[in-house]
């Protein structure tokens, strides 16, 4: 008999049709994300789960799929929507998916980066409102990227990614990271700093740490003012790394110049978030990974890792307990 599996979103056909090969598949049929009691009875008598971040997976979830739960895997590389010491605690491995998102995340970085730093959500609105009427010497004036600093926050896999991408443009990199040693840094043209440091000296900031007890709200109204008056965040990691309603005001004050956001918290961002009315923030869906060849890949990788886990086989990518 084959083991019967659980996949809780409508990934793409690669990861199912690899999936179907070895297991007996059952899929969320909706494309919107399973309400949690509706998951806690699907996932009952679930050899494997493969979920995505929509889902929160924690202890009372794993516990009503029942002793035979032998595998989660995560389509995603952030994984703190899973309740990881509770499955490892029951036994079950976590698998998820690093490497094969990386450049298309931190295109999205950069691609955020670049508009805001040339105002170019503004400069669509003006002219949809009918105010472009001429050239103009002294309007719509942005940041120039080459010679401004980059601090990297989480000089992980996707924060050197971005750093490769700063080195193109001339920029000057800061970078701090948990285990970072200057060796690492100046391997990937950055110079070692600390938080205050970085946020002070930096032009724009980019956070690429995951969330985690640790690193929620790190962008906060007191580390937002060690920023500069004309510094510009991006977030493309998770919302919550950011307290929300200190950027808000901080945008709003002129405390930082602009912020461009890949993630909120909550998602989605509910409409009336007064972030949205700022001209200075733009915002959007939570698209760091979705380039077709890169949600391919993650929902292959997922689905070995979840094959292999039903099959009592190591994870390709487990992960690993802090
Ligand atoms: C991840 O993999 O954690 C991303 O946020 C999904 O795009």
């Amino acid at each position: 008999m084959k083991p019967k599996v659980f996949v809780t979103r409508q990934i793409p056909e690669a990861g199912l049709t690899r999936i179907r090969e070895v297991c007996d598949l059952h899929v969320w049929e909706s494309e919107m994300p399973a309400p949690y009691d509706q998951l806690t009875k699907r996932v009952g008598g679930m050899d494997g789960i493969l979920c995505t971040l929509t889902e929160r997976i924690d202890a009372a979830l794993i516990d009503a799929a029942g002793a035979g739960l032998k595998v989660i895997s995560q389509m995603a590389v952030g994984y703190d929507n899973i309740d990881v010491r509770a499955a490892a605690a029951r036994g079950i491995p976590v698998g998820n998916t690093p490497g094969v998102l990386t450049d298309a995340t931190a295109d999205l970085a950069f691609a955020l980066l670049l508009a805001a730093a040339r105002r170019l959500t503004e400069g669509v609105e003006y002219i949809r409102s009918g105010h472009w009427t001429t050239w103009q010497p002294r309007h719509l004036l942005g940041a120039d990227l080459s010679g401004a600093t980059l601090g990297i926050i989480g000089l992980g896999r996707i924060g050197k990614a971005v750093a490769k991408r700063a080195r193109g443009f001339d920029m000057r990199i800061l970078a701090t990271s948990r285990h970072l040693t200057d060796t690492e840094a100046e391997a990937h043209g950055a110079t070692r700093v600390d938080l205050p440091t970085l946020l002070r000296d930096s032009d724009f900031v980019s956070l690429h740490t995951p969330l985690t007890p640790e690193t929620r709200h790190l962008i906060n109204r007191e580390t937002l003012a060690q920023m500069k008056p004309s510094a510009i965040l991006i977030n493309s990691t998770r919302g919550g790394t950011v307290d929300q309603r200190a950027l808000y005001e901080a945008l709003r004050d002129g405390v930082i110049a602009g912020a461009a956001l890949d993630v909120t918290d909550p998602e989605p961002i509910p409409l009336d978030d007064p972030i949205l009315t700022l001209p200075n923030a733009l915002v959007v869906p939570h698209i760091g990974s979705a380039t077709v060849k890169t949600r391919d890949k993650m929902a292959l990788m997922a689905a070995e890792n979840l094959i292999a886990g039903v099959m009592g086989q190591p994870l390709p990518n487990q992960v690993k307990l802090p």
